[in-house]
């Protein structure tokens, strides 16, 4: 069972949207995918999969032993992937305790764990539970120094691997030299990039509905993600958008 947590210092640069895409094709390829929201008080992971309305226990009524941790997974039917929500009441959970729920999730292939914005308790209980990870930043100069800060305190936590998603590129723009490229910001962060997510108005308009269509171009480039993460390699693959907008 590989547990990797999505993590990114700053807020709101596509954490759970990156969990939620790369679950789905995680189990499109046939693994078996647990999503677990580790953003207690803020949680959103169950809106963002489209099952907020089936959800009836969460995290922190396993912890308090008022449920069955199988209880509480709630199944998205469309793509299999099993979401373990957060309680959108703040509760005080160690992160010893956040670790024991993880560690006892039985006969899943990946377990991905969305982590809170920031650096305080809620990054340690999510990156403490998990053997790898994965930063996600935007191309913003305020997103990668946070991301950069990040990656610091990662070296203090034994993680197998940590890989880098540059999310919201706009190839436009690094076509005219305004945005750094994922590769440069990889080089930035000394990190190799999994995944590079295109800027895509179908994530906005579709994550109400729990899903983002097949056509959608972040959806193609979640695939690639998909496949890094698969086979635990870092090739920056974004060929169909290179040739779209001619990037060399
Ligand atoms: N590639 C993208 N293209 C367009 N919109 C996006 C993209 N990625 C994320 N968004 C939008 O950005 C917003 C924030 O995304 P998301 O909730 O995934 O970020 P987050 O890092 O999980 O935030 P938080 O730190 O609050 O947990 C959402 O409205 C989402 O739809
Ligand atoms: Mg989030």
């Amino acid at each position: 069972m590989r547990k990797i947590v999505i993590t990114s210092g700053k807020g709101g640069v596509g954490k759970t949207t990156v969990t939620a895409l790369l679950g789905r094709k995680l189990a499109e390829r046939g693994a078996r995918v647990v999503l677990v929201d580790g953003d207690v008080g803020l949680n959103n992971l169950d809106v963002v999969m489209g099952v907020e309305n089936k959800v009836v226990y969460d995290v922190s009524d396993v912890l308090d032993g008022r449920c069955r941790l199988s209880q509480a997974l709630v199944i998205d039917n469309e793509s299999g992937v099993a979401v373990l929500p957060s309680s959108s009441r703040k509760f005080d959970v160690s992160a010893q305790a956040f670790r024991g729920v993880i560690e006892s999730i039985r006969g899943a292939d990946f377990v991905l764990i969305d982590c809170p914005a920031g650096i305080e308790e809620g990054f340690h209980r999510a990156v403490s539970s998990a053997d790898e990870c994965i930063v996600v930043t935007t191309p913003s100069a305020s997103a990668i120094r946070d991301a950069d800060k990040v990656v610091a305190l990662l070296s203090s936590y034994r993680l197998n691997d940590v890989g880098l998603v540059v999310n919201r590129v706009r190839y436009d723009m690094i076509a005219r030299g305004d945005m750094l490229s994922a590769k440069e910001i990889g080089n930035l962060l000394h990190l190799g990039v999994v995944g590079v997510i295109p800027e895509d108005d179908h994530v906005t308009v579709y994550q109400q509905l729990g899903r983002v269509p097949d056509f959608a171009v972040s959806e193609k480039c979640a695939e690639y993600l998909a496949d890094n993460v698969e086979k635990g390699t870092k090739q920056l693959v974004e060929p169909y958008m290179k040739r779209r907008w001619r990037l060399r």
